[in-house]
């Protein structure tokens, strides 16, 4: 498997060598409530990317409740605690997904980036130069919650899309986030999709909660970036270890998703990013300023 991903890796590499004129979009995939459809959203929009030719690069950084790999069905053999050890080289340990989409693997053994002693974030710097630019777009899977690993991968980021549900207890989660991340670490923007609602009514009914409490206390820019239905095939693309979008192309989940990553692939050109995917690993050196002190 990791033999295979290797070589993969390697052709992306080449190809992402003559496609340096666009930087890596390093895009968070967030959320203040666990449960709420994150890793779903984030996989799927992946592969949707990739079948629009897009070089694809999954980070799994829920680094307790790891499950890109389990949600494919993918064995996983080695992770980047091999990388810290320096049996690996991050190359060797990314993991081909579906369309052929790149996914460095949760870290077992690591259960918090902020806890990585400083040559093991310089370890894992040096490895990322070495995979800088090789990709269209870095999605990472953060914890939910307002934990100092969530703070650091979204404050690290170009992008953060935030991932609700109608339920009340996912706004308050997610304003208590945005509000840290606006606060504390001076965040501009946020985007949000509104997963597994029955109707786009409902899903614009949840943002409109969201962003009228967002507007009135706080200064940052809420984007409604789209919305997700409920849908028994999600389930069933669960159980089966398969990707929705690959398992059921044509229901209305699928359907969904790709227009949230073609909504993605517009801003492609027009966003004003903060920085590359060196950037993001970058601010690894500085991580203990982060999620250390907030008052949600
Ligand atoms: N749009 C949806 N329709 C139906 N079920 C969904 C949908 N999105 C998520 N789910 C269900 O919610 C579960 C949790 O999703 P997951 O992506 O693992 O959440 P998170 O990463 O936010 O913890 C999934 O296993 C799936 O059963
Ligand atoms: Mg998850």
């Amino acid at each position: 498997m990791n033999n295979h991903a290797t070589s993969h890796s390697q052709v992306v590499k080449e190809q992402g060598a003559t496609q340096m004129s666009t930087p890596t979009r390093v895009i968070s995939f967030t959320s203040g409530k666990g449960g709420v459809g994150k890793t779903h959203s984030l996989v799927n929009t992946g592969i949707a990317l990739a079948q629009r030719g897009r070089n694809v690069l999954l980070f799994d950084a829920d680094l307790g409740l790891a499950n890109i790999d389990v949600l494919l069905g993918i064995q996983v053999e080695y992770t980047l605690h091999d990388v810290f050890e320096g049996r690996k080289t991050l190359d060797e340990i990314i993991v081909e997904g579906p369309e052929g989409i790149s996914i460095i693997p949760a870290a077992s053994g690591v259960d918090s980036i902020c806890n990585l002693t400083f040559q093991e974030r310089s370890i894992l710097l040096q490895s990322v130069e070495g995979i800088a630019g090789s990709y269209d777009y870095l999605l990472i899977d953060t914890p939910a919650g307002i934990g100092s690993d969530v703070i650091y991968f979204n404050c690290a980021s170009n992008e953060i899309v935030c991932v609700i549900n109608g339920e009340p207890t996912s706004l308050t989660d997610a304003y208590a986030l945005i509000k840290v991340l606006s606060r504390k670490y001076g965040e501009k923007s946020i985007s949000i999709l509104v997963n597994n609602v029955a109707s786009e009514k409902h899903a614009q009914q949840a943002y409109s909660r969201l962003s009228r409490a967002v507007n009135q206390f706080l200064h940052i820019d809420l984007r409604y970036l789209g919305w997700v239905p409920s849908d028994a095939t999600v389930r069933d693309a669960v159980t089966d270890q398969r990707a929705v979008i690959q398992e059921y192309p044509s229901s209305k989940v699928s359907l969904a998703i790709s227009s949230f990553a073609d909504r993605i692939e517009e801003d492609y050109h027009r966003l004003k990013v903060k920085g590359g995917v060196q950037f993001f690993f970058q601010q690894l050196l500085d991580v203990n300023n982060y999620g250390k002190e907030y008052d949600a």
